[in-house]
């Protein structure tokens, strides 16, 4: 009997895998210039943290979290977003106390929402992501959105002269202080009144506990009456539009162009003040793959869950999407990339102990190296090699032995040259940082 993958679960592998460590690897670099340091919380939380944290009225509480009971009984929940679990993780470990404001953390890590599978959409995906607390200034959420763009554009960059027809794009919306969102709020309910008998079950429940979500529907007669629906900027206070207007000029002068989006209200409750997404658009001007990436302020979170009354920012991406945007982008010959810089091939018995050894010598040299185990015929190496995405071959047979050399084929430039292995770290060296001047020059 096969077993299936779970629903709305993938493998990453081969290449795949790769590119979401690089991927990973981008966003964690870019972490650490804006002087993030890493957090790693549990996958598991007690299921209050997000009932409380992301809020009941969220869909995420409400239909899509992995909840179950423990054998102690106690209501355990797959984190479905990292951003409650930090919150927790900086109370439960008192990591305000002494501490210099703002704290600044990243994550990188799975998570788990029961949503209908599609494109760009998984039952487990992962995120990476961002929180710091404890800075109530306009300049920190300009740095974060600013954060999250140049990693999308550093992921997102076409060669330079290449013309991509897509473009990013980043959407600024304010839910205003907790005055603007009461009135706004009850702006929403006075409109939805005449209309909440028609609307789905969804919105009717929404409309109780917190109208603001109904702004999140995705049933189509309910969008046509949502598009009518009063906008939160007729409802912001002088100093949260002077907020948001600061924060989209300071984005201005780093030279990222920020579009206010009025309908922007994101899925999560714990937001307040400035929130944003990041989109790639087609030619059409259409979201390829829904949001990159998204986040926003939240006054109250720290304190909601126990800690102090601190506010933080944070943003967080899909690594699924940013795959998505990379391949869509750079349709590339993936192998190319990522096979060995070294395939090794032995062409008796002999050859391959004398390998065995020769594979150490690179790798301790950092020259990702792969050596094959059985005996080939030196055309069925090179076709071996050219497979699997090797840069140069590297030969060894009778003669050779006979001579303590090797022979190293460059399967992109085919030069081929015979050299002793005395001699093969140092050259093998300068073979690969050629390689990669020559690709950054070209
Ligand atoms: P979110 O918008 O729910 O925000 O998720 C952030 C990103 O995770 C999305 O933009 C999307 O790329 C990806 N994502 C969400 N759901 C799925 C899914 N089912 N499949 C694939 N990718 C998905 C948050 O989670 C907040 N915690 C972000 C944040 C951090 N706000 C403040 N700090």
């Amino acid at each position: 009997m096969e077993i299936y993958p779970v629903k709305g679960t993938h493998d990453i592998v081969e290449n795949d895998a790769e590119l979401y460590r690089s991927i990973e690897e981008t966003c964690m670099a870019v972490a650490h210039f804006y002087g993030y340091k890493e957090i790693r919380t549990p996958i598991i939380e007690h299921t209050n943290l997000f009932v409380r944290g992301v809020g009941e009225s969220s869909d995420i509480v409400n239909k899509e979290m992995y909840t179950f009971l423990d054998k102690g009984e106690r209501s355990i929940t797959l984190r479905p977003e990292l951003t409650a679990g930090v919150m927790r993780s900086i109370v439960s470990n008192k990591l305000y106390v002494n501490a210099d404001l703002p704290l600044k953390y990243y994550y990188v890590g799975p998570c788990f929402r029961y949503e209908r599978p599609q494109a760009g959409r998984y039952r487990q995906f992962h995120q990476f992501g961002i929180e710091a607390i404890g800075s109530p200034s306009y300049y920190l959420d300009a740095e974060t959105i600013a954060m999250g763009y140049r990693i999308a554009s550093i992921l997102s960059s076409s060669k330079e002269g290449e013309n991509s027809p897509y473009k990013l794009k980043v959407y600024v919306n304010s839910l205003g202080d907790e005055d603007s969102r009461a009135n706004y709020k009850e702006a929403l309910k006075k409109y939805f009144a005449k209309h909440i008998k028609n609307m789905c079950g969804d919105c009717k429940r929404r409309y109780e506990i917190n109208p603001l979500r109904i702004l999140d529907c995705k049933v189509e007669e309910d969008q046509a009456i949502i598009k009518d629906a009063p906008k939160m900027s007729d409802y912001l206070s002088e100093d949260s539009k002077l907020y948001l207007n600061n924060v989209i000029s300071l984005l201005k002068e780093l030279g990222i162009e920020a579009t206010i989006d009025d309908g922007l209200v994101r899925g999560l409750d714990y937001y307040t003040g400035v929130v944003f997404e990041y989109h790639l658009l087609d030619e059409d001007g259409k979201s390829i793959i829904g949001a990159l990436g998204g986040g926003g302020h939240y006054a109250r979170l720290l304190k909601e869950i126990g800690g102090p009354d601190l506010e933080g920012i944070g943003l967080a991406f899909g690594i699924e999407r940013l795959a998505y945007l990379i391949k869509t982008i750079h349709p590339v010959d993936e192998e190319k990339i990522y096979g060995p810089d070294f395939y090794l091939f032995g062409l008796n018995e002999e050859a391959i102990e004398e390998n065995f050894k020769i594979s150490d010598l690179l790798r301790v040299r950092t020259l990702s190296t792969e050596v094959c185990y059985e005996v080939k015929s030196p055309k069925s190496a090179i076709k071996t090699a050219l497979r699997r995405g090797a840069y140069c071959a590297i030969l060894v047979g009778e003669d050779e032995l006979a001579k303590k050399q090797v022979t190293i084929k460059n399967l992109t430039t085919q030069e081929q040259t015979s050299v002793a292995i005395s001699d093969l770290g140092d050259v093998a060296s300068d073979i690969i940082a050629k390689r990669y001047v020559d690709v950054e020059g070209e």
